[in-house]
């Protein structure tokens, strides 16, 4: 099992959704259901209940075999970011806890096919779902030469999205990701590509990643959502992966942690907004030193934890 995904923050997690066996938990991302196992062994099993979605058909169908044994886990296909998942697991509603452990499982970057990954030779596709519609290789093969920059520049934070994206289009067609990874390498000076901790290339990967899968967007839709079905005391546990996904998670709890949000020169307050959760830790939860050692995929993760008012 351990090989699918090693859970990360495993042990913050649990103490972060604050687990009840009686309680009534949602995984949003299953992936190969660390997480979601972990839940499950804290839960009464007559009386607790864990409902666990993931947008990735095949993370699902892995999680639904594991946790098979398990009568209090529910499984549900869809993404957080759309209304049908939540069509689905609002009769479970409201949630002591509700976890979100974002983008993708080792799994699915170890698994060549799906074109996560810029050391496996594949298809350029990246679609965590892959019943939607537009993949990889339609953004770097059809999108225009400024299209292709702003992307890189905006999903990936690469400095260099305007050279690699003429590079791009100049070598059109672009068919996998190896080729792709080598034509966004030339674009760096040697002496500057070996002073890199990271391949050249996983800039690029990552935003045209979270272009396809339109994550950033998904993530704020997720976030509202959520917090609307969690009861008051329940907890939200995000994890992210990088600094654009945890600034959206950071300046949500921020903002849902304010009763007013009007500008500060207005002297009475218009907007009515009320605040809905309260930051559970002041500061974010990173690894410990072990665990980054132990599973290097976690050195990047932030946790945030905030309780539902
Ligand atoms: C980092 S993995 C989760 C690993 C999991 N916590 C475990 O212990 O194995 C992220 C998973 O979330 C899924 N995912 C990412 N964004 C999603 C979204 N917007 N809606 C549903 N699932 C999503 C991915 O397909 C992937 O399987």
């Amino acid at each position: 099992m351990a090989s699918y995904h090693e859970p990360v923050l495993l042990k913050e997690v649990l103490e972060g959704l604050n687990i009840r066996p009686r309680g009534c938990y949602l995984d949003l991302t299953l992936g190969g259901g660390g997480h979601a196992e972990a839940i499950l062994k804290r839960l009464d099993p007559d009386s607790g209940l864990l409902a666990g979605a993931d947008q990735d058909e095949e993370a699902l169908e892995f999680s639904k075999n594991r946790l098979s044994s398990y009568s209090s886990f529910h499984a549900y296909y869809g993404n957080f970011g759309e209304s049908p998942l939540w069509e689905k697991v609002d009769p479970l509603a409201p949630f002591d806890g509700i976890l979100m452990d974002l983008g993708v499982s080792s799994h699915q970057l170890d698994e060549g096919v799906r074109g996560f990954s810029f050391s496996k030779p594949a298809a350029l596709d990246m679609r965590m779902d892959r019943s939607s519609s537009e993949t990889a290789w339609q953004v770097v093969n059809r999108f225009s030469e400024r299209e292709l920059a702003d992307i890189l520049f905006r999903y990936g934070e690469e400095r260099r999205s305007r050279r690699i994206a003429k590079m791009i289009c100049a070598h059109r067609p672009v068919e996998t990701t190896v080729e792709l990874a080598e034509i966004v390498r030339s674009c760096f000076p040697a002496a500057e590509r070996r002073a890199m901790s990271l391949d050249p290339a996983t800039r690029t990967f990552q935003g045209i990643r979270i272009y396809v899968n339109r994550e950033l967007e998904r993530l704020e839709r997720g976030l509202e959502e959520a917090v609307a079905r969690l009861r008051p005391g329940g907890r939200l546990v995000v994890i992210s992966y990088h600094s654009l996904e945890d600034r959206i998670v950071k300046n949500f709890i921020r903002t849902e942690s304010r009763d007013c949000l009007c500008p500060k020169n207005v002297p009475v307050c218009v907007c009515g907004h009320k605040a809905s959760l309260k930051a559970v830790h002041k500061k974010v939860i990173i690894p410990e030193a072990q665990e980054k050692e132990e599973n290097p995929r976690s050195r990047s993760a932030r946790m945030r934890v905030a309780e539902r008012l």
